[in-house]
């Protein structure tokens, strides 16, 4: 009985603390003494994916009797705010940023969410919605994320051959974009272990521990190892790239053929050989299981693996394999082709 009491008091005094935290979060949000214009989100993280169209939800509790709604953006690459567009309820204004991809969507009188049509990679980060009423600005932050697959990404030359300007062309080249910190974060709860530095878009090098182990940074405790921020022009490693969903699908060709005997073999399927991120897109979003090797447009062989099986190469956990950069006339590899459609 007495435990049973220690027990419902501990309950309520737990609720007491949610509460109290939960009232803290609205303060912090309303910077006003006066009315509270803006209902508070009920997620603050909106996960979307690439291609898809998403709302930032942003809902007006009343109507002052003269407002203005701004969203802008803050992304992860870039430390400016930057104006999507403002409207007064008749009007609006929008900016560079999203030109094209971003309306409001006025469901109703009360509604200043914010549309986006057609998520890119770039889209990601936090959005704030404000309501400018003179003296009683309001505002609201969101932050959108895509649902996607983070891979690591070395030069056909070799390991840690990448500036940083360069991991990010070949993230782009790969049909990716280079990773954020907590993507690669995210990554590394889901499995990722990868004992090579790589550049993140936030100019650091970081590599994600899973099994500790002397060449990967010691025995320290399972984690993200982080060498800070790097010289971008100077210092070489390799790329973490991101990746979300992709238009059309991954097909694979059998071989045995060349490189160039590959490209004609896609070509004839009116498709193209796929890119490092398409195959990793159709392993993670549509299960592509394949025990053969297969060229990628880069000129490297590789094959996913959804269900890891001992013949095919062994290893216990899902993952794209990978045979390197082989020599471009080696006839021992089908293709993997990516179709638009
Ligand atoms: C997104 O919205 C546009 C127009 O608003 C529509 O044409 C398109 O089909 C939508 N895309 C998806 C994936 O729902
Ligand atoms: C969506 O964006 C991609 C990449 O920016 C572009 O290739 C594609 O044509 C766009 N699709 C639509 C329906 O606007």
């Amino acid at each position: 009985m007495g435990s049973l009491r220690f027990l419902l008091l501990l309950c309520i005094s737990l609720g007491h603390v949610e509460s109290t935290v939960y009232r803290d979060s609205n303060r912090n949000q309303d910077h006003s003494p006066g009315a509270n214009y803006l209902l508070d989100p009920i997620h603050s993280v909106i996960i979307s994916k690439r291609g898809a169209n998403v709302t930032l939800p942003c809902i007006l509790r009343s109507r002052p009797r003269s407002y203005k709604v701004k969203w802008s953006k803050m992304s992860p690459a870039d430390p400016l705010e930057k104006l999507i567009i403002i409207s007064n309820g008749q009007q609006h204004k929008n900016y560079a940023e999203l030109r094209g991809r971003a309306r409001l969507r006025r469901g109703h009188r009360l509604d200043a969410s914010l549309v986006i049509t057609n998520v890119t990679l770039e889209d990601e980060g936090r959005y704030r919605c404000e309501l400018v009423n003179g003296l009683e600005d309001q505002q609201l932050t969101l932050e959108l994320q895509l649902e996607g697959v983070v891979f690591p990404y070395q030069s056909s030359g070799g390991r840690y051959k990448f500036n940083y300007v360069e991991a990010r062309r070949a993230c782009d080249e790969q049909d990716g974009r280079l990773a954020t910190s907590s993507q690669l974060y995210q990554a590394w709860t889901d499995g990722l272990d990868w004992c090579n530095a790589g550049w993140l878009l936030d100019g650091t090098v970081q590599y994600p521990i899973i099994v500790p182990r002397e060449p990967c940074g010691g025995i320290l405790p399972p984690g993200i190892r982080s060498y800070g921020p790097k010289d971008k022009m100077k210092d070489r490693f390799d790329a973490f790239c991101f990746t979300s969903a992709i238009k059309g699908r991954v097909l694979f060709i059998h071989g045995p053929l060349t490189y160039k005997e590959a490209a004609e073999a896609c070509l004839a399927h009116k498709a193209e050989m796929a890119k490092v991120g398409h195959l990793y897109a159709a392993w993670r979003f549509s299960g592509l299981d394949h025990c053969d090797g297969g060229w990628l447009l880069d000129g490297s062989v590789r094959f996913p693996i959804t269900e890891p099986r001992s013949r095919c190469g062994g290893l216990p956990d899902p993952g794209v394999r990978s045979f390197g950069f082989p020599n471009r006339d080696q006839r021992l590899y089908g293709v993997y082709c990516h179709t638009p459609m």
